[in-house]
């Protein structure tokens, strides 16, 4: 089917009348009451919720406590102080023994493979958490230890942070697409002495030969000073029929098996995920933490090119992924969730693991791609489980479009109760589609708008509740108040447009930047004292509906990847032909945007294939293929400002042949525009 065309942003949704009978948040009016609750009284909004979850001890301190105002002090968030607890168990043991969920399916586990599948209990989850968990003790890792992993999305990646997270140890999980330099750099960053990953794994058709790369990252390193002490292996690919253990929870041979896999090995170094598991007890006593120990690490661009280790607390963020978890999905016992985000992403965190985990959900966890074996993937899924709430991105939204309306329909999709969205901004259209076609009109769209360092939601729909409009993450959750701020920091009222700001805590919010609480300060919260800056822009409209409208600051969005295009820059700077990148978004209509870099060259260099190709690798190996490059112009200068600053702001219009290029009077020189725009890819 062709998308619509005809949806216009000013459209309203009204929630279907069956999904409000059980609903937890049933109409707008309850929302209202609610929301003002969670404002006045956050204390015991907050209070009332934790009373669901097992504390060790009870808190002494406030609820919430913070300082958002630089000029008054150091920012901070605190979160039930005093009370010990460990998210762990409240995940799990308290699922099995306190609410009887033991034989409950925590996952389905699909791999890339169709056939290749796997069902995990509750019951099997916590097993399998404490054999892990009892594994890192054996090796050294204690409480406040910060353990790397780098793992495929198996279940064994639930089960290492899990463990991680049972003994107090702090997990900094690195997607399996990033490069041997972001590993290496994440490592020594976050001084993990520990590395958890596997052998390797298929992205379609594609062997991507993971433990080849880790350890390259760990010669990496070594050779900074930071050598890593062990590497725990899982063999996913190159197991041996007669290597998995009777009654245990490892998959069994993939289809796509691997005995013959080479896989380098380093007897110094080196462990066997599978024996280690084999030797160990199935019991391990939880480490009790405090609320504000840290839970995790999560890397994200920053603007100078350096990720941020963006971290998280125990108590708090517990409390919001779970609360988040069961509204924003208005989550059911005998649903089927499935949430389409890899683990190694914050969306994985909150919404594969933690947050569905914490209500005692059944989810679906799929290793491959939406568009393999064929295009109807994901609808194969959701029939194959009876799937009732689906998440997924804009850009797969998109791509799955372009193959019209007939792969989807080739299933019935009947079990489909409600649709979400994360990552970056759905234009009207994809969100029309994902409405008549994948849901038939039946099912609720929750645009779900947040970032890594709100650890959940922060302005999103409740499916029964909220009145949708296409493209607007409309209103704000519980807890949460925005703000829409002028370039001076002015607080605008009613229909407005500039930087969204958050004016106050939730408990999920990040708490620094690791190693660096002055950059999460300056990052977050010195432009505008009292505010959190998000680093969006945003339109509120005359209904008090929130757009999002893209990045303030030098980060690009694509596919839903924040990239950072100093990051790109100096990857590219580092080649010696290169003297001087500048990159862009160019608008995409998949991945939202593309990256489109201008190089100019050293003396002598000249732009040919051959570099064009060892530019693209060169920032394939510093970042990831996520961050491959669409677009490389050579370019003889860029435009400048009279002080030497790149005016990036004309290179976007360039790049989408804008002519019209606004206030160009601080350009040094206007003849490079000219020369940029005749030379456009
Ligand atoms: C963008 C992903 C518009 C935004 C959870 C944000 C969105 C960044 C939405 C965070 C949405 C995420 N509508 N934009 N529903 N969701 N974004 O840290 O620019 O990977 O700041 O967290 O993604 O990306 P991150």
């Amino acid at each position: 089917m062709a998308p619509d065309k005809t949806a216009k942003k000013d459209m309203l949704f009204h929630p279907a009348g069956d999904l409000k009978k059980n609903a937890h948040v049933p109409d707008f009016d309850t929302y209202k009451e609610l929301y003002a609750k969670s404002i006045d009284s956050p204390d015991d909004f907050w209070g009332d919720i934790a009373k669901d979850f097992f504390w060790k001890t009870r808190h002494t301190g406030r609820v919430l406590d913070h300082n958002f105002d630089v000029t008054k002090g150091e920012v901070f968030v605190k979160c039930m102080e005093g009370a010990r607890t460990n998210i762990c168990y409240n995940v799990l043991d308290r699922n099995v023994h306190h609410r009887n969920l033991g034989d409950k399916v925590a996952f389905y586990w699909e791999g890339n493979e169709p056939g290749d599948e796997l069902t995990v209990t509750y019951g099997e989850l916590l097993h399998g958490v404490c054999r892990f968990a009892n594994v890192l003790k054996s090796q050294g890792v204690k409480k406040g230890d910060c353990v790397s992993i780098y793992m495929p999305m198996v279940v064994e990646l639930a089960v290492a942070m899990l463990a991680c997270a049972r003994i107090g140890a702090v997990h900094s999980i690195v997607f399996a697409g990033f490069s041997a330099e972001s590993l290496c750099e994440r490592i020594t960053d976050s001084r993990c002495s520990l590395l958890i990953t596997a052998d390797g794994f298929y992205r379609g058709e594609k062997l991507i030969t993971l433990k080849l790369i880790a350890d390259e990252a760990l010669r990496k390193c070594k050779d900074k000073g930071f050598p890593v002490q062990r590497c725990i292996m899982l063999k996913h690919l190159s197991k041996d029929p007669e290597e998995i253990p009777q009654g245990s929870q490892s998959p069994p041979l993939a289809k796509r098996s691997r005995p013959d896999l080479q896989v380098p090995w380093n007897p110094e170094v080196d462990l066997c995920w599978h024996s280690l598991v084999a030797e160990a007890s199935d019991e391990c006593e939880p480490e009790w933490c405090d609320s504000e120990d840290p839970l995790f690490i999560l890397y994200t661009s920053g603007s100078t090119g350096k990720p941020k280790g963006v971290l998280h607390t125990v108590s708090g963020y517990m409390l919001y992924t779970a609360t988040t978890f069961k509204l924003v999905f208005d989550h059911q016992p005998d649903d089927v969730y499935w949430c389409t985000a890899d683990i190694g992403w914050i969306t994985g965190h909150s919404y594969v693991a933690y947050g569905p985990l914490a209500n005692g959900a059944t989810s679906v966890m799929f290793e491959g791609l939406p568009t393999y074996p064929d295009v109807s993937r994901m609808w194969a899924i959701v029939d194959k489980y009876s799937v009732s709430k689906l998440y997924t991105t804009p850009t797969a939204i998109r791509m799955l479009m372009k193959y019209g309306g007939d792969p989807v329909r080739k299933y019935k999709r009947e079990s489909l109760k409600v649709l979400g969205t994360v990552g970056e901004p759905i234009n009207p259209e994809a969100w029309q589609w994902y409405r008549t076609v994948v849901g038939d009109g039946r099912c609720p769209i929750v645009d779900t708008y947040w970032q890594t360092e709100t650890g959940g939601h922060v302005l999103t729909p409740l499916p029964a509740a909220t009145p949708t409009k296409p493209g607007s993450a409309t209103f704000p959750f519980f807890g949460v108040v925005p703000a829409v701020l002028s370039e001076s920091g002015e607080e605008l009222e009613g229909a407005s447009e500039g930087h969204l700001a958050f004016k106050r805590p939730w408990p999920g919010i990040a708490r620094t930047v690791y190693g660096d609480h002055d950059r999460f300060e300056a990052t977050y919260f010195r432009r505008f004292p009292g505010y959190y800056l998000t680093g969006d822009g945003c339109r509120r409209d005359e209904d008090g509906y929130y757009w999002i409208t893209g990045r303030t600051d030098d980060m690009l969005n694509v596919s839903g990847h924040l990239l950072s295009t100093a990051e790109v820059e100096s990857a590219l700077a580092e080649h010696e032909g290169v003297v001087e990148a500048a990159v862009v978004g160019k608008p995409h209509p998949v991945k939202g945007e593309s990256l489109y870099c201008f190089v100019t060259l050293a003396e002598g260099a000249a732009y040919d294939a051959v570099l064009e190709a060892e530019l693209k690798r060169r920032v394939r190996e510093r970042i990831g293929a996520i961050a491959t490059p669409d677009h490389i112009q050579s370019a003889t200068g860029l435009p400048k400002t009279r002080s030497g600053k790149i005016m990036r702001r004309v290179l976007r219009k360039i790049v989408c042949g804008e002519r019209d290029l606004g206030d160009i009077s601080t350009l040094a020189d206007s003849s490079v525009v000219e020369q940029l725009f005749q030379s456009r890819c």
